[in-house]
């Protein structure tokens, strides 16, 4: 262990820390992290967690959400500028026009979202419980933003309900296309397909297992297969070869990298528990607005 790290562990210690970190950051980062996980399972540890300070690495929305479901705690996220620029293209106004257009829907957004946009929907939703909770929804329809793939892809399997989708995506997940997983099915006929619902529908088509990054990892344990093809951001590489380290996983050309996600180095971790300055604040009567969407999703997700 080299310094930095020996550093964060004694400020973690001294100062009753805790490390949350997302399956796309850099594997240094997940390897001093306490927990590691899906943006659901993040967004459930955070209440569970005893600790006071939570450093949060992974993007804007999850850190938000943390401070959104535990105001008492102080919550950082390292790098300031880490975003997700899926969750930029969910306009407020363009939410507030729908609501007005659909007034009997319901409107329902990824956890992908600012606190705006959840202060304006009824329930939140994750790539590992959306389908689970679109289902138990009482009302027909669903206004679903801001992921256009996931939207397609939940709507496929309700049919039930009418979605009224709105057109964002993720500029990591959409770019690729459904040759570059061809490509990779020639080379190597007999891997299995294991890719994140914000692929492209024609993607999803090609995949034999559609999950959200823990369910993949889930996925990837139980395959009696020893080789697997994912399509999701490379960074889940590390939890892979961790859980299966005989196993070999292979990624599509282009490469599948969130450079926000890949923005907190672990110096930024060191810096924000030496001076504590890269903290979450959000107004009150915004934070009570936003609770509900995520009290909701936890009340009847899994
Ligand atoms: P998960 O919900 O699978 O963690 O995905 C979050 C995300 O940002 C995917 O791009
Ligand atoms: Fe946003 Fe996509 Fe990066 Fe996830 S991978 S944080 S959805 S840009």
């Amino acid at each position: 262990m080299n310094s930095i790290e020996e550093r964060i562990k004694e400020l973690k210690q001294e100062k009753n820390a805790v490390i949350l970190a997302h399956y796309y950051q850099c594997p240094e980062i997940q390897q001093i992290a306490d927990y590691v996980g899906d943006s659901y399972y993040l967004s459930k540890i955070v209440k569970e967690a005893g600790q006071e300070l939570i450093i949060f690495c992974g993007v804007r929305f999850m850190a938000e959400s943390a401070k959104i479901l535990s105001p008492h705690k102080k919550v950082l996220l390292p790098v300031a500028d880490a975003g997700c620029p899926m969750a930029d293209m969910a306009d407020t106004n363009k939410i507030k026009e729908l609501k007005k257009q659909y007034p009997d829907a319901a409107a329902v957004c990824y956890i992908n979202t600012s606190v705006e946009v959840k202060a304006l929907c009824d329930i939140c939703v994750t790539s590992s419980n959306a389908f689970d909770i679109i289902r138990k929804l009482p009302e027909r329809k669903i206004i679903f933003l801001p992921d256009r793939n996931l939207s397609a892809y939940i709507a496929d399997k309700c049919p039930e309900k009418e979605f009224i989708i709105y057109p964002g995506y993720c500029i990591v997940h959409n770019k690729i296309m459904p040759e570059h997983i061809t490509e990779l099915k020639i080379k190597h006929p007999n891997a299995p397909v294991a890719a994140h619902p914000e692929c492209r529908k024609e993607v999803l088509a090609l995949a034999d297992f559609v999950g959200s990054t823990a369910e993949i990892l889930s996925y990837a344990k139980s395959s009696d297969s020893p080789e697997l093809i994912v399509v999701t951001e490379e960074g889940i590489r590390h939890a892979l070869e961790h859980q299966s380290p005989k196993k070999k996983f292979y990624f599509p050309y282009p490469q599948m990298i969130c450079a926000n996600m890949k923005k907190t180095t672990i110096e930024n971790v060191l810096w924000a528990l030496e001076d504590e300055a890269a903290e979450i604040h959000i107004e009150e009567g915004l934070r009570i607005s936003a609770l509900n969407c995520l009290k909701e999703m936890h009340r009847l997700g899994n």
